[in-house]
């Protein structure tokens, strides 16, 4: 049997976290990881996904270009990837032409086929961007919870799936116009007609506890047809002269990156038809990891798309969705800065990368949504990693050494047996994307080690019997060298393997209770493989890794700030008493402000706006708590607040009727 194993291919318009890490990226690593020891021919492709409005509006948000946007984050997601040790045996891209080739073969093939039909639309239009708008692209009130930038598919706030219509006082995000209705023609595939197909597939196969459920929602609802075209000008363009100004939709495209980036792959290798091998062979099985919002694509709209073209494609085989990570009990979100970037856990903690792995392991949200915390990362790394297994092995090494460092191992039956089975438990979890499973069936296995040990407690035996109690746990070590790979392969693993001198064993041979090795000889004195975190390091990682959230780097401009940073801002209304010109400053105005507890001096910069004259005796809206600061030799306390006009002028904001000076603004 040959695997396809793929991840999601992540939107290249912003960094990784540990969500992504979580949900498919780790997973998948485990499995081929897996794969490869048992000697089974296993390609991990992935790669960035780069059209859609995912990117577009990031550019608009950004200031910047497309294009810009994907260059940024695409070799930033390929090196998060490559430092976690994630073994991708190719990462590609969608704006590859050769992607594009491979989105527009499909679809002249399903259109050649009949399985698309051309719709006339009504479609929301901004008349001053002249363009159509994808629904992210509008913005106004959510009629359930009044919240006033809820986007027109999803209200933000409350959770609510919207559609542009149902938004009170929409407008758009390019321009702030009020759109438009207008007609556009799209191509619709016709997943109606092809549902019984579809079925058919579907139920010859067997899905994850929390994936079927979801297919078979999808199904009993009916499957209508769907777009698989876009107004939009970023993307692959609908290969017809028609439809000028057009592209594909980016979930009808990006899925085809899996083929695409194998072919890609294949032409690396020097056997550019090799890509056939895993798309067109029955002894293939096509595995693809995903996050659960994920699911329907994979499960019935791709393979749909694969039949429907009837080129002889496989069909995948599985498809292991995660649900969600959770941090400190909230969503994770980019735009809210409520994350653990993988670039940045690697600047804070570069000798740590195992450790993520392994307390992401721990946490994977393979059936329900699990919760990160750094209290809990540092428990498992300290209690689990640490305590229960690497000290195990430390302690073992460490006495082998004081004896010698050339070790001829001892045949135990029992651990022997208790290895093998291990083994086995691990592989028959990993098979059934069960990687935390699997992690508890190894952290067993150390913990019997341990408990063994105590009882033979060596350290209280003469040299020599001490010497042939330790040499029963031989094999275990040396065996610990492959059993971690999957988990641990970027630093613990191969420094185990290196310290032994010991190769990456067959899983095949890992299940047999044969001795691996004959002895062991150590090459050096044997330094800790993993060292418990200290609170210093926790709080560090605390410190430079949770507050992002309201620290101002740039991946993002339209974010949200939490009620707690607003309410840090005191607003009152005062009178203005007087207000005279700064002199030698022609925008300056100095003002004499009344608030509840008495005068303040302000020196605003509103001179070319108004008069001074015109201003004494009128109210306006002051912010109270800014630091004081000197301009030009006058202390200003807090500042006014002044909207920008249409052509730049600035224009008083005012409480609606006249209130007594001082009175709080919220
Ligand atoms: O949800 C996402 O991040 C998508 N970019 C995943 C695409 S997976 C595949 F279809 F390309
Ligand atoms: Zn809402």
């Amino acid at each position: 049997m040959r695997y396809l194993v793929t991840a999601a291919l992540p939107y290249a318009n912003g960094p990784l976290h540990i969500g992504h890490i979580a949900g498919a990226y780790l997973p998948a690593d485990i499995f081929v990881r897996y794969l490869r020891l048992k000697g089974e021919e296993a390609l991990y492709i992935c790669g960035s996904d780069e059209h859609g409005v995912a990117i577009t509006l990031r550019a608009l948000q950004e200031g910047t270009s497309p294009q810009a946007i994907i260059d940024k984050y695409h070799p930033l997601l390929e090196r998060s990837l490559r430092s976690l040790g994630i073994s991708v045996d190719y990462y590609g891209r969608t704006s590859d032409p050769l992607h594009h080739q491979v989105g527009q073969h499909f679809f002249q093939r399903l259109l050649a086929k009949g399985w698309l039909e051309k719709r006339a639309v009504e479609q929301f239009w901004d008349p001053q961007a002249q363009a159509f708008l994808p629904d992210r692209y509008i913005v106004g009130t959510c009629p359930h919870c009044s919240y006033e930038e809820a986007y027109g598919d999803q209200c933000e706030r409350c959770g609510a799936l919207l559609s542009p219509t149902d938004l009170i006082a929409p407008r758009s995000r390019l321009t702030g116009a009020a759109p438009e209705k207008r007609l556009s023609e799209q191509y619709y595939l016709r997943l109606d007609a092809l549902q019984p197909q579809i079925e058919e597939y579907i139920h010859r196969q067997e899905w994850k506890s929390n994936v079927g459920p979801v297919i078979e929602n999808w199904l009993r609802a009916g499957l209508a047809p769907r777009a698989v075209t876009r107004d939009l000008n970023w993307g692959i363009p609908v290969p017809l002269p028609e439809m000028q100004g057009k592209v594909l939709y980016v979930w009808f495209e990006a899925p085809l990156g899996y083929i695409s980036i194998t072919q890609k792959w294949a032409a690396a290798t020097g056997s550019p038809e090799r890509w056939m091998d895993f798309w067109k062979s029955p002894d293939t099985r096509i595995i693809h990891f995903i996050g659960k919002d994920n699911i329907v694509f994979h499960t019935i709209i791709f393979p749909a798309v694969l039949m429907a073209v009837d080129e002889g494609y496989t069909l995948p085989a599985a498809v292991p969705a995660n649900e969600f990570l959770n941090l400190e009990g909230r969503k994770i979100s980019t735009s809210r800065r409520w994350t653990v970037d993988i670039h940045e856990y690697l600047e804070v903690a570069p000798d740590r990368i195992d450790e993520l792995r392994f307390v992401l392991t721990a946490l994977m949200p393979q059936t329900k949504d699990r919760d990160f915390t750094w209290e809990e990362f540092a428990t498992r790394i300290n209690n689990e990693l640490v305590a229960t297994l690497t000290n195990l092995l430390h302690r073992i090494l460490t006495l082998l050494w004081r004896n010698g460092g050339r070790t001829p191992i001892q045949i135990d039956e029992e651990l022997l047996q208790a290895r093998a089975q291990a083994a086995a438990l691990i592989g028959e979890r990993i098979e059934k994307f069960d990687f935390s499973g699997a992690l508890e069936a190894l952290l067993h296995l150390a913990q019997l080690a341990n408990k063994t040990l105590t009882e033979r407690s060596p350290w209280h035996q003469a040299p020599e019997q001490a010497l042939r109690t330790l040499a029963a746990y031989g094999d275990l070590v040396a065996a610990m060298g492959t059993l971690l790979e999957p988990f641990l392969p970027v630093r613990v693993a191969p420094r185990l393997r290196e310290l032994l001198g010991c190769p990456l064993f067959s899983w095949e041979r890992l299940v047999q209770p044969a001795p691996l090795v004959e002895e062991i000889v150590l090459s050096s004195s044997p330094e800790p493989l993993v060292r418990k975190l200290t609170a210093e390091e926790l709080r560090l990682l605390r410190e430079k890794l949770l507050p992002s959230q309201s620290s101002g780097d740039s991946t993002s401009s339209a974010d949200y700030i939490s009620m707690q940073d607003f309410q840090k801002v005191q607003l009152r209304v005062v009178t203005i008493r007087s207000a005279e010109r700064v002199p030698k400053a022609d925008k300056l105005l100095k003002l004499v402000v009344e608030s509840h507890d008495g005068l303040h001096t302000v020196v605003s910069g509103v001179a070319q706006h108004y008069e001074p004259e015109a201003l004494i005796g009128q109210q306006a809206v002051w912010v109270a708590n800014l630091t004081p600061r000197t301009l030009r030799g006058i202390q200003s306390e807090g500042m006014l607040l002044f909207a920008e006009g249409e052509n730049g002028e600035l224009i008083r904001v005012l409480p609606e009727r006249p209130v007594s000076p001082g009175s709080l603004v919220r």
